[in-house]
């Protein structure tokens, strides 16, 4: 296995970073993470703009213009001979001293890792996901901003742990007025009578590709897609409930906490979209 770190292709045991790398000691950073199908990028624009524009947002200097990133992004998967596969970017605002300020650390750190993607087997595709909501809330705008992908994902990870405690796979994040925000690393919609539902990205979701990418297939099949806040009383009534991300793709749900969601397996509007899905990266 090959890794890019800041302009060399090291093995996988020399890619090593500072201590006082700041991704590290403060999670001051940001990152990707992207699929590779049948050899290419999928959306590599999408995902490199939303790169660049959590830089810039965070005031990161990535050390690349962003056509050289791409670049630097296939020779990665080249070297590594995947065809199919999952790539990590991370970009952390590189080693400084043990003070907060980023104008000491003037050099980004620059890290490129592509490995095979471990993902859920095809039968939960079919049968979907058990989950629970959590009581650990999502950033929203006036903390930060979720749009941004930083390297600061405790709240995530607090998600993980209770979803690991109450033996599911993914959980139900909300925002601290109550509604709806996203999994731990993946948006959510709801069906309800035929209409498609997704929180909007302000109620405290990532913008996430595969979201956009589902949106416009919803458009191209004719069906009402609405970006509205919602409860889980609302989860809990829907016909369909999945999840959507750039390792899940598009994943159903069949339970949220202990109520059965419509026949409990994969509905029939998750499983067209999962297939059209499927369809652009084939
Ligand atoms: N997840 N929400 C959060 C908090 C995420 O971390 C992710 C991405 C998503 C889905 O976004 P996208 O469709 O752009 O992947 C939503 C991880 C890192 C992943 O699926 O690779």
């Amino acid at each position: 296995q090959i890794i890019y770190l800041n302009g060399q292709y090291v093995s996988k045991e020399d890619a090593k970073i500072s201590v006082y790398d700041h991704g590290f000691l403060y999670g001051d950073g940001i990152f990707e993470g992207i699929r590779i199908y049948n050899g290419n990028i999928f959306k590599s624009k999408e995902h490199l703009d939303r790169l660049y524009d959590s830089a810039k947002s965070i005031m990161l200097d990535i050390p690349l213009k962003q056509d050289e990133m791409q670049q630097v992004l296939i020779e990665t998967i080249r070297r590594n001979e995947l065809r199919d596969g999952y790539i990590r970017l991370v970009v952390s605002r590189g080693p400084g001293d043990l003070g907060l300020d980023p104008r000491r650390s003037p050099k980004a750190n620059v890290i490129i890792i592509v490995e095979q993607l471990s993902i859920y087997p095809e039968e939960a595709y079919l049968r979907g996901l058990k989950t629970v909501s959590v009581s650990t809330r999502r950033n929203v705008p006036d903390a930060l901003n979720p749009k941004i992908k930083s390297l600061n994902y405790l709240n995530n990870i607090l998600v993980k742990i209770q979803a690991n405690l109450a033996g599911v796979g993914e959980a139900i994040m909300l925002n601290s007025q109550g509604y709806v925000a996203e999994g731990s690393s993946d948006n959510i919609f709801i069906v309800k009578r035929g209409v498609v539902y997704t929180p909007p990205c302000y109620v405290g979701a990532l913008e996430g590709i595969t979201r956009a990418a589902i949106i416009e297939i919803c458009g191209e099949l004719g069906y009402t897609l609405k970006e509205e806040p919602f409860t889980l009383h609302d989860v809990y009534v829907a016909d369909e409930v999945f999840f959507t991300g750039t390792a899940a793709e598009v994943i159903a749900v069949r339970e949220v906490d202990a109520r059965i969601i419509g026949e409990g397996k994969a509905g029939p509007i998750t499983t067209h979209l999962l297939k059209e899905f499927r369809k652009l990266v084939e």
